[in-house]
């Protein structure tokens, strides 16, 4: 048999695919056009899940029919967070032009790592414009990360470094003498956790300090933790301030974190994975100013500017301290003074990844198309949607309002005076539950100080007002529903 020498991947009906792609860019406008009318989630049913268990594909398919199965088989079954009413955990919600915008980036394929190249240099803009919408110096460094965790992760390996005694990248951890603390509040995201872990100092080297009424950390505390600590031979090196909690949007005495920071020698940093975003909107303006003073700040792209999945950040003050966590230059990615390699900028030096995507891209085009103020003004309106369903709880008597509503989060129950605890918690799960399979509306759920909550957080430029009038509605009517049931099987 006589080896073929022309294979390719192209394809071989070049007009049939371009139809297709045509069909689906149509396909998907229609279904983001349409998405209102959908149930907000459904779950994927067995039948589909099954169709997942089938093997490699040795022998080729019809592009088309593929791409049926996908309409069939997963287009109809996503998480839903570009429902209007999909207010889970903390997820974006995703534009039309982001999506074309991550099609042309495909298409276009960099690794948008080094060399002379525009990805480089789009990937640069958007970094320049991402510290002026935090007021960070325009002599920072930074990155575009998968998320918010992994931002996180970047900022604490270069604190760790730069806080470190000795060369930690040639000595590593076992050469520093006393344990390295790491400062954070109990409501904290656990990234920050996994990020001690991975990074080698493990879980007790975080000290979570305990928060306020307002979920705010206890400074009082934390400095009184800091000085423990050094009289007992540990070594505090970095605070990390939250800039709106994942659980009620809490956001810590940043100005209070900075001083003390200041005094102990200690790196600040802030996770503002989506608060960080809120610095510009004037009534938030205040207690998010010490970002812009902060070392490092982690904050996500995919949450509160709407970005389709994934894209987060991250920003350093000491761009010195950045690249040297992480820059190398071994022999086959060797720099040249011209040609493809030449390019002053490797982007490869400031994060752990070397080949990564064009994920600045979709920020780049949809910035420039809608514009910074848009944003803002989006975000405000999030905020001020959050307040009034927050205020709508408050006054109605079968609900209660378990947190004060900061930024873009409401945390809730459904109550009855005739149900104790422990029926409540089962009555506002079951709440949660029916809320997704009846297609009304996508919550989380949270623990705060002991008690079981509804969640809505709104990072969602579709939602409306009415959207969250039939949350409220659906709530009382579904908890009246499961408290009568229980009632009668009693
Ligand atoms: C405050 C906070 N930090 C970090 C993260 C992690 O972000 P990501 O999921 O983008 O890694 C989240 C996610 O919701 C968050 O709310």
């Amino acid at each position: 048999m006589t080896e073929r020498t022309d294979l390719t991947l192209d394809p071989q009906n070049w007009d049939a695919l371009r139809q297709l792609g045509h069909q689906m860019v149509d396909d998907m406008f229609a279904h983001v056009q349409q998405q209102r009318e959908r149930p907000a989630w459904q779950p994927v049913p067995d039948s589909t899940k099954a169709k997942f268990q089938e093997g490699l594909p040795y022998r080729p398919l019809d592009a088309a029919a593929v791409y049926a199965d996908f309409k069939e088989y997963i287009l109809p079954y996503p998480t839903g967070n570009t429902h209007p009413r999909f207010w889970a955990w903390v997820m974006g919600s995703g534009t039309p032009l982001g999506a074309l915008s991550d099609m042309l980036a495909s298409a276009m394929n960099p690794n948008v790592c080094l060399g002379d190249q525009a990805a480089v240099r789009v990937e640069e803009q958007v970094l320049n414009w991402c510290k002026e919408l935090l007021d960070f110096p325009e002599t920072a460094s930074g990155i575009l990360t998968s998320g918010a965790s992994m931002a996180n992760l970047t900022a604490l390996l270069v604190a760790r470094n730069h806080q470190a005694s000795g060369d930690m990248r040639q000595l590593g951890l076992q050469h520093e003498s006393g344990q390295l603390v790491l400062y954070c509040s109990t409501e904290t995201h656990n990234c920050i956790r996994k990020a001690a872990e991975v990074m080698g100092l493990g879980a007790a080297s975080v000290c979570k300090v305990p928060v306020d009424e307002h979920f705010q950390i206890r400074t009082d505390l934390l400095e009184l933790f800091i000085q423990n600590d050094i009289a007992g031979g540990r070594r505090p090196f970095c605070i990390v301030g939250n800039a709106g909690t994942v659980n009620t949007g809490a956001i810590d005495p940043l100005d209070t974190l900075l001083e003390l920071s200041r005094k102990y020698g200690l790196w600040f940093h802030v996770d503002g994975a989506f608060g960080a975003l809120a610095k510009r909107v004037p009534e938030y303006a205040e207690a998010l100013k010490a970002l812009e003073a902060a070392d490092s700040v982690a904050f996500d792209l995919h949450k509160w500017l709407f970005m389709p999945y994934e894209v987060g950040c991250v920003l350093v003050r000491n761009a010195a301290a950045h690249k040297a966590t992480f820059d190398q230059e071994p022999n086959y990615l060797l720099r040249h003074e011209r040609g493809l390699s030449a390019g002053d900028l490797s982007l490869g030096d400031y994060g752990i990844e070397l080949s990564r995507g064009f994920k600045a891209l979709k920020v780049w085009m949809c910035l420039k198309t809608h514009g910074a103020f848009a944003y803002l003004a989006l975000i405000r309106q999030n905020i001020a949607q959050a307040r009034y369903l927050a205020s709508e709880v408050d006054r109605h008597p079968e609900l209660d309002l378990l947190a004060p509503a900061n930024l873009n989060i409401v945390c809730f129950r459904y109550k009855r005076p005739d149900c104790d605890p422990a029926e409540l918690q089962a009555v506002n799960r079951e709440i949660l539950m029916r809320l997704q399979e009846e297609g009304i509306a996508v919550l989380s759920a949270t623990v705060l100080q002991g008690e079981y909550a509804l969640r809505v957080a709104i990072c969602n430029h579709r939602t409306r007002q009415e959207d969250l009038n039939l949350l409220l509605d659906a709530v009382v009517r579904i908890g009246n529903a499961v408290v009568d049931e229980s009632l009668f099987l009693i």
